[in-house]
């Protein structure tokens, strides 16, 4: 029988034999899955894994320190981060399309990470690659979480030849609750380990328009203050996520104190699932959704309206883009 402590030594075990004394690279997306790879091999190997890190400007409030802080302090990990944000938000200027926008944010990331690798192989023997493939991910070798850009990437064999990389995966025969146990067992914060599915391509799938700097920090504010509100109300257990959705080309006539409003409606799209495949909407509490919608429309200049999606998925899909 598997314990969980057990699991963690013969993990770092195979690690250790399988890096030897060479170095790794290890992408963190702020998710789960690339957070406990990386804290199994910093148990392996020590300083000889650094961690990567891009900031694409696409992030939620809080999750940049949540990586550079809490992710750190708790592991020890040698981390780079890289500013990317500029470098997005030209890519993306003026772009509507859904797919357009997945594609230049799946390609930007890769530029930007494959820059890293090589700066990093200039410096030393990393000839290794960590990444957070789960054992549903070897199985379907579908999306998944998080790291799916990187994943998706590498896995397709897209690397130049001069970026040759061994992949060390050691989640491949864990699932998703395994991985949150491991996490735990690692020391990782309960923020990171307990954390909700988030996109890849982040806020700007959740911007329905043109991704901006002013649409991102309006989107921002609104999701922390839905995040914030289903947090205290205890419901982060009972609900798959809760994309928060800006439409950003829309606008409604509203009324603040004397004045009328012209601003834009956000959308908020609580969903249950059991794995992202089939969805129903979450029945949230009333009460809940009414101080949601007043602190969105009370602390969030631009918002004047705030809707709720009442879909299943099928027919809709949980992001909307
Ligand atoms: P949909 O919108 O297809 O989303 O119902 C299903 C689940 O996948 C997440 N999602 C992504 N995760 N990269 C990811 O790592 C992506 O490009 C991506 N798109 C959607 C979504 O949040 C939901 O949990």
């Amino acid at each position: 029988q598997w314990t969980t402590s057990s699991i963690v030594e013969e993990q770092v075990r195979r690690i250790s034999d399988q890096i030897g004394d060479g170095r790794a690279i290890c992408g963190l997306s702020g998710g789960v899955d690339s957070a406990v790879a990386a804290a199994l091999v910093q148990r392996a190997i020590g300083d000889r894994l650094t961690c990567v890190f891009v900031d694409h400007g696409l992030l939620r409030a809080g999750e940049r320190t949540q990586v550079e802080q809490d992710f750190v302090s708790a592991t020890g990990v040698n981390l780079i981060t890289i500013d990317a944000r500029e470098r997005f938000l030209d890519a993306l200027a003026g772009v509507t399309d859904p797919e357009q926008k997945r594609k230049i944010i799946g390609r930007e990331f890769i530029r930007v990470f494959e820059q890293a690798e090589r700066d990093l192989k200039a410096q030393g023997d990393y000839r290794f690659l960590v990444q957070g493939t789960l054992y549903p991910d070897v199985v379907e070798s579908g999306g998944g979480e998080g790291t799916a850009n990187i994943k998706s990437h590498h896995n397709v064999g897209g690397l130049p030849d001069d970026l040759q990389f061994e992949l060390v995966e050691p989640l491949r025969l864990l699932f998703k609750d395994e991985v949150r146990r491991v996490g735990l067992e690692l020391g990782l914060p309960e923020t990171i380990v307990q954390r909700q599915p988030f996109p890849g391509p982040g806020l700007g799938i959740r911007i329905i328009g043109a991704v901006d700097q002013e649409r991102l920090d309006t989107l921002r504010a609104a999701d922390l203050i839905a995040r914030e509100e289903l947090t205290a109300a205890g419901l982060d257990r009972d609900i798959w996520q809760c994309p928060v959705v800006l439409l950003a080309d829309v606008r409604s006539v509203g009324v603040q104190g004397d004045g009328r409003t012209y601003g834009h409606p956000v959308v908020l799209r609580p969903v249950s699932s059991e794995d992202a495949m089939t969805a129903d909407w979450t029945r949230l509490p009333y009460e809940v959704l009414e101080r949601i919608s007043t602190r969105i429309t009370n602390e969030v200049a631009e918002v004047n309206r705030v809707v709720l999606d009442v879909t299943s998925k099928p027919p809709g899909t949980i992001e909307w883009e």
